[in-house]
């Protein structure tokens, strides 16, 4: 038999690059953009094979590097059961941009995982796939906080702190987001490469930047829970020149913010590793038709709008 899953993609409104430094940081799942994996039963003796749709590659579990993701998150599952590698073919096809920072790569993997236990006949839980998606995450990116996994695979709202239990987020009254694309690739391990070399050669001045992040996710958090939406704007506006002075910003992703803020969003900030990938802007839905105009007329080659509640 034959087995399914799908994963959404994820978007950071808080917190990103100080969540590493063990910060809080709060993401929210983006089910506009999906990667979903299937797993058909093949001949006998076939082995396992993965092909993955939009990256128009086929390769055999035997032969793939050590370090492929979807090798690895296929190998990791079926020693996570104990079970031998099966005679199928697990088909990848995913809407999600690679390195635009709306977490792909997590989100394969995790649809991955789900659907490859579930043709074993052993489902996984939520925690466990989102331990395995963790240590795929280490081939992609070095040294994850490992909020991307947890917010992939539990498919909600969350407030992270690295190495703590997970803390679902409720969210007091729902609020619309628009996401929009530089279209410049988002280096994660670049990314997170750098401001470890920054922190390394000025360590105080990190620290309290990542203290300022720390306290504007904590804010956002009670603004969140309990309905003050009105709040969230200034935070991430406060949290971008945070960002910008970790040094993680570009001219494109500010003049994305500014155009977004300046066509009457309510606040806006990049989100994920920086230096391409996404902005994420909060608006007021009235306001969405003129806001996505001003993010495509200052260069965005995708916007992707999204409502945050809790499920
Ligand atoms: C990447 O989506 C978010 C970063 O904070 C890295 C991480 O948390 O692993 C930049």
């Amino acid at each position: 038999m034959s087995a399914t899953a799908s994963a959404p993609g994820k978007v950071i409104l808080f917190g990103e690059h100080a969540v590493v430094y063990g910060q809080p940081a709060i993401a929210v799942p983006v089910t506009q953009v999906q990667a979903t994996a299937t797993v058909e039963p093949a001949p006998a003796g076939s082995g396992l094979t993965i092909v993955a749709s939009e990256l128009r590659t086929s390769i055999s579990l035997s032969k793939a590097p050590q370090d492929d993701p979807l090798a690895a998150a296929a190998r990791l599952t079926l020693d996570h059961l104990s079970t031998d590698v099966p005679d199928a073919t697990l088909i990848i096809r995913s809407t999600i941009p690679i390195a635009s920072g709306l977490g792909s790569g997590a989100a394969v993997s995790t649809a991955l995982i789900h659907a490859l236990a579930d043709f074993l006949g052993s489902p996984l839980e939520t925690a466990e796939v989102s331990a395995l998606v963790f240590e795929v995450e280490k081939i992609h990116h070095g040294t994850p906080s490992g909020i991307d996994n947890t917010v992939v695979a539990y498919q909600q709202p969350v407030y992270f702190v690295r190495d703590n239990p997970v803390e679902r987020l409720t969210v007091g009254a729902p609020f619309t987001l628009l996401i929009g694309d530089t279209g410049v690739p988002s280096p994660t391990r670049q990314a997170v490469e750098r401001v470890r070399q920054a922190w390394e050669h000025s360590p105080a001045r990190y620290d309290a930047l990542f203290d300022q992040v720390g306290d504007v996710a904590n804010q956002a958090r009670r603004a969140i829970e309990t309905g003050r939406v009105d709040e969230l704007g200034p935070l991430m506006d406060q949290n971008h020149e945070l960002l910008i002075e970790m040094g993680v910003s570009s001219a494109k992703l500010d003049d994305l913010v500014e155009a977004a803020r300046f066509g009457g969003a309510m606040g806006a900030k990049l989100s994920g590793a920086g230096q391409g990938g996404n902005v994420v802007v909060l608006v007021e839905d009235q306001y969405v038709e003129e806001v996505e105009d001003a993010l495509r007329e200052a260069g965005a080659v995708r916007v992707v709008c999204t409502r945050v509640t809790t499920t």
